[in-house]
């Protein structure tokens, strides 16, 4: 459920009517919307409601803008970070150190110095290698750092295989069968409070069945920790779950997550940290276009050239992945539509033979479900620059990240004077 919806024949974000952000601020731009952010950050903690105490963690590459960042942190969640970069703005956007969590299976030494002079709540440590230099780096500063080591169950998460992250080949924690030896020797380490295990299989995953078979593995693993005289505190089980890119898609709804949690972690006498990104921000978001101009196809349907591209919403070329697409101000009528940006790829496509909203060079159209890995996710390809993303609260609204040309892109080269 989100609150984008036609109002007298006009989307709206909101109280907003979107082709005033259109006027206002150009096109194309991310439009997210407050109210919700906040629902679904409610829907999610009200699913955990069973569970005693539970770490909500946004994951912050899903939509790092700092505002959005500032509505979560409002409603009480924590952060999961990926890299210094979003420890910082986890950090700016008042996000309270102890409720950050450093997952990543690169960290380098400076970001890893960098969550302990933070003094970040939980590295979820992805190998015995990043685990000795944790623990040498905070041994010597006379500190232990609070740890958890990441698994990797496999088990497929059935999603698509560039983010399937839980399976034996894929790049992501220490696989099952050595984790009790690698548990027991980072447990060792004066600068390592290893208390538990962290998972995440994988994104936008449609099926909880293997989520649960993954939660069945980390329960046999606690408890062969426990028997081996380990104490296990904490257990983080990631984020993962998917959200509907079609219209009348249905999927698992955060309260059936929540119901297959309580049931599989019943007994676990842990604190569960979550890591939702998508499951908050991707319906809170949509990416406002308008079309440069209508083509007529070789042999097929006409091309609907928009003024966004694959640069600004990268999800279709990379993954041929799905998002609706809508008019603003739908006349009723329908086409038949390939709907492309105008980056010089074949790759910069949108969609292939798409029923859509009848439309015309001039009209606006949004890509739905665009609030997670939309912005988050862009470049400058083809001197482009960045989009502006707009944050909308009833009916007002702000700019919270401005457009970066191709210009300020710019500025930051230079021709070295033996060229010049
Ligand atoms: N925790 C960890 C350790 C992760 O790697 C991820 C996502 C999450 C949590 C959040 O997963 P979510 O709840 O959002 O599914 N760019 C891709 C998605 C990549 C996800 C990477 N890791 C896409 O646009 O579909």
């Amino acid at each position: 459920m989100d609150h984008f919806s036609l109002r007298d024949g006009v989307l709206h974000a909101e109280d907003v009517p979107l082709p005033r952000i259109a006027e206002e601020v150009g096109t194309p731009v991310y439009v997210y919307s407050r109210a919700t952010l906040e629902r679904h950050a409610r829907e999610f903690r009200d699913a955990l409601a069973q569970l005693a105490d539970p770490l909500i963690a946004f994951a912050v590459k899903a939509n790092p803008n700092l505002a959005v960042l500032k509505v979560l942190q409002k409603q009480g969640f924590g952060a999961d970070v990926v890299s210094g970069g979003e420890m910082r703005r986890a950090l700016a956007a008042g996000i309270a150190p102890d409720k950050i969590v450093f997952s990543g299976v690169g960290k380098t030494r400076a970001e890893l110095e960098l969550g302990l002079d933070e003094r970040i709540g939980q590295f979820n440590i992805e190998s015995v290698e990043e685990g000795r230099e944790l623990a040498a780096i905070a041994a010597a500063r006379g500190i232990a750092a609070p740890a958890c080591l990441r698994i990797n169950p496999d088990v497929d998460a059935k999603t698509h295989e560039k983010i399937s992250t839980g399976k034996a080949e894929n790049k992501f924690g220490v696989p099952l069968i050595l984790a009790r030896e690698i548990f027991a020797e980072l447990a060792a380490f004066d600068g390592l409070n290893l208390r538990g295990v962290a998972i995440h299989i994988g994104s936008q995953i449609a099926d909880l069945a293997p989520l649960e078979a993954a939660f069945d593995k980390v329960e046999s693993l606690v408890s062969d920790l426990r028997e081996a005289g380990h104490r296990i505190t904490h257990v983080d089980l990631g984020g993962g779950l998917g959200v509907p890119y079609r219209k009348g898609e249905v999927l698992p709804s955060p309260a059936e997550y929540g119901a297959m949690v309580a049931r599989a972690t019943k007994g676990w006498d842990v604190r569960l940290t979550f890591e939702p990104g998508r499951l908050i921000a991707g319906n809170a978001g949509v990416l406002l276009t308008r079309v440069i101009r209508v083509k007529r196809g070789g042999n097929g349907a006409p091309f609907l050239i928009v003024d966004a591209a694959m640069n600004d919403l990268a999800r279709p070329a990379m993954y041929g992945a799905w998002h609706d697409f809508d008019a603003v101000t739908p006349s009723g009528e329908r086409m038949t539509a390939n709907i492309v940006g105008p980056i010089c790829e074949t790759g910069d496509t949108f969609a292939t033979d798409r029923d859509c909203d009848a439309l015309v060079a001039g009209d606006l159209g949004v890509f739905r479900t665009a609030g997670a890995y939309g912005a988050s996710m862009a470049s400058s390809y083809n001197s482009r620059g960045f989009v502006p993303e707009v944050l909308v609260d009833g009916g007002r609204y702000a700019v919270v990240a401005d457009r970066i040309d191709a210009a300020a892109i710019m500025e930051a080269e230079r021709v070295p004077d033996w060229l010049a």
